[in-house]
Order: structure tokens, then C-alpha cells, then sequence
């Protein structure tokens, strides 16, 4: 099983992705962390990276496409992925998609986790993960996903393995609705 999850900031990308991991037995492949993993271990990368984690901004696609080629391809031989903050722009969609394809790895559904602006800012301020969870880089986080991730949702609408969900209900309710939804789809018997 090869899945998508893309969301707002604070939509639930993580915890919904967990909960898929754990479900199906697939692995959990969140861009935002291992980003995190790499200025926490100060690798070279780390280094590159750290002022745009900081700021809210993007980092540059080819340091994301470098990193996540491997543990994709990896997860995709031993039972799936679901991917978690990846692809955030139509170019990342684009170039996933030719080196996926060529592989076999492509993806086969993607689920955008919809929750308006204010309750995204409840809870990112009320985890307050590190430096990128204050109002002001939050507010940065969600301009940057309207101007470079919701034209990725506009690109992939209409596509039958592409579907929404309401991701204000609690945790449990956004899972089983994503796991039932998936359940239509002819690609899974599950
Ligand atoms: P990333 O780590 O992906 O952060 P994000 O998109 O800002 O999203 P979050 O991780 O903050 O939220 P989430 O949707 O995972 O929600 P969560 O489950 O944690 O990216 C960070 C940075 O890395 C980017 O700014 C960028 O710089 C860089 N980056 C990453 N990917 C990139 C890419 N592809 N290209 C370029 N740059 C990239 O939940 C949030 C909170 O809400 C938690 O406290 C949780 O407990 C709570 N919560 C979750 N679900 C619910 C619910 N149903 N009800 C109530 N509370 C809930
Ligand atoms: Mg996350």
C-alpha cells in the first residue's frame, strides 16, 4: 500500500500517518521530521536547511527529492509507505512521479486532510513544536501552503485515487473515515 497524506500545517498529517502505519503495516515516511532529524544531528544537509525550517519556508526540492529517494524505495519493497508532507508542490509531484513510476513505487491514493485556518493555529500553538510553531512562522507555514501546496490540490483533483476528508473530527473518527474511504477505492483489498 502506497499512500499520501497532505494537509496544512497542523492538519494531522503525523498523527494520521501513524495510525495508517500502525494499521496496515507500512511505513511512515514523514519528510518534516527527517528534516528534523538531520539539523538535530547537524549533518551537512542539516546545516543547508536549518533557516528555512525556521523561517517557514520550503526547503529546496532537490535536498528533499535526495533524501527521501531511498527510504521510499525501501518501504515500498517491504510492504508500502505512506508519505507524510511529500509532495507539498506540483514540481515535487511531477519529479516523485517520473523516478516512482520508472521504479514501480508509484503512489495509488492520496488523502488531503481539510481543517480550516483557526483550528489549525489552536492546535500548532498549543504543541508548540521548537522555533517553527510560534504565530508568527505558523502564519508563514499556512501563506506558504496556500501559494505552493494548494495548487498540488487543485493539480491532482478529479483523479479517482485522490479524495478528501474532514480532519476536524477527533483522531479516531479522521482514521476510520480514511480507512473506509480507501476501502472504495478498487486498488486495495482491505
Ligand atoms: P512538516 O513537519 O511536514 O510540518 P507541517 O506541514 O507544518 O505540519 P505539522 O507536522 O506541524 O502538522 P501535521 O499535519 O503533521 O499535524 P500533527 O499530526 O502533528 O514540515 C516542517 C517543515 O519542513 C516545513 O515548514 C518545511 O520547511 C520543511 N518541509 C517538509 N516537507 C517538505 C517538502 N516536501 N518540501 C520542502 N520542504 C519541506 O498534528 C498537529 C497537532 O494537532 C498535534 O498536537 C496533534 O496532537 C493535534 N491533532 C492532530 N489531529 C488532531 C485532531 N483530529 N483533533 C485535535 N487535535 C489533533
Ligand atoms: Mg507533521
Amino acid at each position: 500500500m502506497r499512500l499520501l497524506l497532505i494537509g496544512a500545517p497542523g492538519a494531522g498529517k503525523g498523527t494520521q500517518a501513524e495510525r495508517l502505519a500502525e494499521r496496515f503495516s507500512i511505513t511512515h515516511i514523514s519528510s518534516g521530521d527527517l528534516l528534523r532529524q538531520h539539523v538535530t544531528e547537524q549533518t551537512s544537509i542539516g546545516q543547508t536547511i536549518k533557516a528555512y525550517l525556521d523561517a517557514g519556508d520550503l526547503v529546496p526540492d532537490s535536498v528533499v527529492l535526495d533524501m527521501l529517494r531511498k527510504p521510499v524505495v525501501t518501504a515500498a519493497e517491504s510492504g508500502g509507505y505512506v508519505l507524510d508532507g511529500f509532495p507539498r508542490t506540483v514540481e515535487q509531484a511531477k519529479a516523485a512521479f517520473e523516478v516512482a513510476s520508472a521504479l514501480g513505487v508509484a503512489v495509488q491514493a492520496a488523502v488531503h486532510l481539510d481543517v480550516p485556518d483557526d483550528e489549525l493555529i489552536r492546535r500548532l500553538l498549543a504543541r508548540g513544536r521548537g522555533s517553527d510553531d510560534t504565530e508568527e512562522v505558523i502564519a508563514r507555514r499556512l501563506r506558504v501552503y496556500r501559494e505552493k501546496t494548494v495548487p498540488l490540490l487543485e493539480y491532482y483533483a478529479g483523479r479517482e485515487w485522490m479524495f478528501a476528508v474532514d480532519g476536524t473530527r477527533s483522531p479516531d473518527e479522521v482514521h476510520e473515515d480514511i480507512v473506509d474511504r480507501l476501502r472504495k477505492l478498487a486498488t486495495f483489498s482491505i
